[in-house]
């Protein structure tokens, strides 16, 4: 994918979702520390960082007021976010992106291991993997970060985090995905990344695959 092209959708998913770089940053850096422990080879790594950084393209056609909206949606309003999934894959589609770990991560990350998510109601191992092991990276981060429109979280949150997870093995999540992203996080090995960005600091724009490798490499080596 056109490095420059990826940084502007990310740009613009932020800024539709009130989401933020530091965000994108952390859902890349976890989902390349879980590709690392699983054997992912090196050159699927790229495609696999823009899929990450790229997981909620369809937000794109969701309308602002129900993504930005505080409190419950409504049934009807819900049912409009399920459908980004399905409308981020038809973006790819459209950019011609064909790489499957793209396409599957884009359409199934809100995906349930009992098959209770959406947009398709897929089960088990007809969730593709990529996708299956996302959801895990992106529940974490949605309950340990600061985002615009939350409190701070306290500090035990990725404690509580992890726990809550675990109790959703077999049920919300893949059992396989919750044991590896748990056991990186007991190993200390997700620790910079959860405090990655998540202090207020600026953040720099996430640019392009390569510089995401980079900054996971030069960080990894030192935990
Ligand atoms: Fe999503």
């Amino acid at each position: 994918m056109d490095p420059v092209r990826v940084q502007q959708l990310v740009k613009a998913i932020e800024g539709k979702d009130l989401s933020t770089a530091a965000h994108t940053w952390r859902v890349v850096l976890y989902t390349l520390a879980m590709a690392e422990e699983a054997g992912v080879a090196a050159e699927r790594m790229q495609e696999l960082t823009h899929a990450a950084a790229l997981h909620d393209v369809g937000k794109l056609d969701t309308p602002r007021e129900i993504l930005t909206k505080p409190g419950r949606l409504t049934g009807e309003e819900f049912e409009v976010i399920q459908q980004h999934p399905v409308s981020g894959f038809a973006r790819m589609v459209a950019m011609d992106v064909e790489d499957p770990l793209v396409l599957d991560l884009v359409r199934f990350h809100h995906e349930r291991w009992d098959g209770k998510g959406y947009p398709y109601g897929y089960a088990g191992e007809e969730i593709p993997a990529a996708a299956r092991y996302f959801a895990v990276v992106d529940t974490f981060d949605a309950m340990t970060s600061h985002r615009p429109y939350r409190h701070e979280v306290g500090e035990d949150a990725a404690e509580r985090a992890i726990e809550e997870i675990k109790r959703g093995a077999g049920t919300h999540h893949a059992p396989e995905a919750v044991e590896m992203f748990a056991e990186l996080y007991r190993k200390g090995r997700l620790t910079w990344i959860l405090h990655y960005f998540n202090d207020g600091d600026d953040v720099p724009e996430f640019s392009h695959a390569e510089e995401a490798d980079r900054v996971f490499r030069r960080r990894r080596r030192r935990v």
